[in-house]
């Protein structure tokens, strides 16, 4: 009996929110599969990280974009498809968070909120639909968060965006089916050496008046496996989706260590 799985080497793999933390790392781990990799992030710092990668003559291109605007994204992922060839893969990985009791939650930051997390998600997936629908075939990956199933005290709109992200998972599985593409989220845990956690800890610190250290203590203990998630984990899960898990589509994977299990 063979085996199932997709040999990367030459497929096309966009990663947005390229530019550090989980989305750079998933991007470098898309290189050594021998992929054709394109790195998006509103930071700038994007383009450098892609150069960097590139070098030795891996086929890795950054874009400077902010997947907020629907026109840019559209007008990027074309120019991805002229320069990569149709994505195989899509990691919607680029997402802001925000920590403050829901009484001071201001209708900017829950509409900043969506239109990064959700809205810009559904944006790119709009940019790869034409390409993965003529292949038959590709993985879209959203990250979505512990948070989207269990939401999280002091980050309503957070919580409430990345609910969001597990919904429209399944809503386009089943929509994007009949086409044989994957549609799939994860959700990770508290992600150490990342933005969003330290933007939380900041958070936490301000809100529950603990230093760092007691915030970390505090969420470690929470998890069965007794660490919070690396990023290595995620990258690890990240690839599994990509080149195998044939049969699995709509589903939220949590890599929490244990500590959200459903
Ligand atoms: N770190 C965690 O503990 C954790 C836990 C659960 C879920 N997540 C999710 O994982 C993903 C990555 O998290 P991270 O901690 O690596 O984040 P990070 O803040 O370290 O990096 C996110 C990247 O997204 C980019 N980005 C933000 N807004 C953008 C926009 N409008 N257009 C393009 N790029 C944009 C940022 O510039 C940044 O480079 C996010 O979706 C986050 O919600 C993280």
């Amino acid at each position: 009996m063979g085996t199932i799985g997709v040999e990367l080497a030459g497929k096309t793999c966009v990663v947005t929110g390229a530019a550090r933390s989980i989305g750079l790392a998933i991007a470098e781990a898309y290189r050594e599969a021998g992929a054709q990799v394109a790195m998006i992030d509103v930071n700038p710092e994007v383009a450098g990280q892609a150069e960097r990668l590139a070098a030795g003559g891996a086929r890795v291109k950054g874009y400077v974009l902010d997947i907020t605007n629907r026109s840019a994204v559209l007008e990027c992922f074309a120019k991805i498809a002229a320069e990569l060839g149709d994505p195989y893969a899509l990691v919607n990985n680029a997402g802001i968070v925000d920590q403050r009791p829901v009484e001071e939650t201001t209708p900017e930051i829950l509409d900043r909120m969506f239109r990064v997390n959700v809205h810009g998600a559904v944006y790119c997936i709009q940019g790869v639909l034409a390409g993965m629908k003529r292949m038959r075939d590709g993985k879209i990956i959203n990250f979505s968060s512990k948070s989207g199933k269990t939401g999280s005290a002091l980050m309503v709109p957070y919580s409430a965006a990345k609910g969001a992200v597990i919904a429209l998972t399944q809503a386009l599985a089943f929509e994007v089916a009949p086409d044989n593409i994957k549609v799939n989220c994860v959700c990770p845990g508290i992600t150490d050496a990342t933005g969003v956690w330290s933007s939380v800890t900041k958070g936490y610190t301000e809100n529950l008046k603990l230093p760092r250290e007691e915030v970390v203590k505090k969420f470690t203990a929470k998890v069965p496996l007794g660490r919070l998630t690396d990023i290595r984990d995620l990258v690890d899960f990240v690839l599994f989706l990509t080149a195998s898990g044939e049969y699995c589509t709509g589903q939220a994977f949590n890599v929490t260590g244990g500590r959200e299990m459903h």
